[in-house]
């Protein structure tokens, strides 16, 4: 018995090793700005999140089944505990990721009573404040950590018949002056519709970094992009972040997001993946079942 947890434990761990990369190249930034824009997130209007990516480093999204694959659609149960989060770099980007670096962490379905959604996107996790720097040596990876959860993970939970839902993690760099809305600066504020663009616009935030993946819940009635339309052929290879030293922001910030269903009370996320930047079950709130159920 002990021995097989042992063996399972091992495993798991040599699995996310191979999954979390050690440095980012121009393409695999430009390709996961392609994917996001493919998927729809930029737009505005109630079907994105009105806020375009220009990625300055590979987001890595683990959930105990292992990495989240852009555009890859999971069930409810695979992400129904919150996840490990890592911030990968290029070479040309690490100047984004230093020492005084603050990060906002987020997880929006961008249309959760359907596509659109009138009513905005859906927050399902928000910390600010996290930070965190670029490693040194040939692995650049770093996971923010030390921030404020303002939401706890509400695990993905689509209506039923909604369709495709599109969630996104998304990482964000906040300025010197960063000061949080009156009505999301404590911990412990419920999911709900809000818009990303207008949170984003008045705290005057900037997106670095991005995963998605879709849930749906029964026969999927409705139908999102597809991240594998990019032609990576069209891809330019040119980094967009400004080069390595003299860049905005740099700092690593690992991602505090607690996993746990919303179902669940408050049982803490115990275990190794303490380790990392984990948003583990410890971290939630209060949550209504129904509110979170989107
Ligand atoms: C890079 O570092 C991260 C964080 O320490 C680690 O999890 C990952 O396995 C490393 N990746 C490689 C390819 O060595
Ligand atoms: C916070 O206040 C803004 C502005 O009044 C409002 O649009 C938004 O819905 C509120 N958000 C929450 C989570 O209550
Ligand atoms: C560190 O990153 C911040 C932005 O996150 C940037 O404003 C600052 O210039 C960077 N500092 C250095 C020494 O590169």
């Amino acid at each position: 018995m002990l021995a097989a947890a042992l063996v399972s434990a091992a495993l798991v761990g040599l699995v996310r090793a191979q999954d979390i990369p050690a440095v980012a190249s121009p393409t695999d930034l430009a390709l996961v700005s392609a994917q996001y824009e493919n998927s729809g997130f930029s737009q505005g209007g109630n079907a994105g999140f009105g806020i375009e990516l220009d990625a300055k480093a590979v987001l890595t999204v683990v959930y105990p089944f292992g990495a989240v694959e852009n555009g890859a659609s999971y069930t409810v149960d695979q992400v129904s505990e919150g996840p490990d989060l890592y911030v990968t770099p290029a070479e040309s980007t690490v100047g984004w990721f230093n020492s005084s670096s603050r990060y906002t962490v987020a997880l929006a379905d961008a249309s959760s009573l359907g596509d659109p959604d009138a009513e905005g996107n859906y927050r399902h996790f928000l910390a600010n404040s996290l930070d965190g720097a670029a490693a040194e040596g040939d692995n650049l990876t770093f996971t923010p950590s030390n921030g404020q959860v303002i939401t706890y993970y509400a695990a993905p939970g689509p209506i039923e018949g909604t369709g495709p839902h599109r969630y996104a993690w998304l990482l964000f760099e906040q300025p010197a002056d960063f000061s949080a809305p009156s009505n999301l600066s404590t911990s412990g504020v419920n999911p709900s519709h809000w818009y990303v663009n207008s949170y984003v616009e008045e705290t005057g935030l900037q997106l670095l970094a991005a995963s998605f993946f879709t849930v749906s819940n029964g026969d999927a009635t409705g139908s999102v992009a597809e991240t594998q339309a990019v032609n990576t052929a069209t891809l330019s290879a040119a980094p967009s972040a400004t080069s390595g030293g003299s860049s905005t922001s740099a700092g690593s910030a690992s991602e505090t997001t607690s996993s746990g269903s919303p179902s669940a009370s408050a049982a803490p996320d115990n275990g190794a993946a303490q380790l990392v930047l984990s948003v583990g079950a410890g971290a939630l709130g209060v949550v209504g079942l129904a509110a979170a159920m989107l």
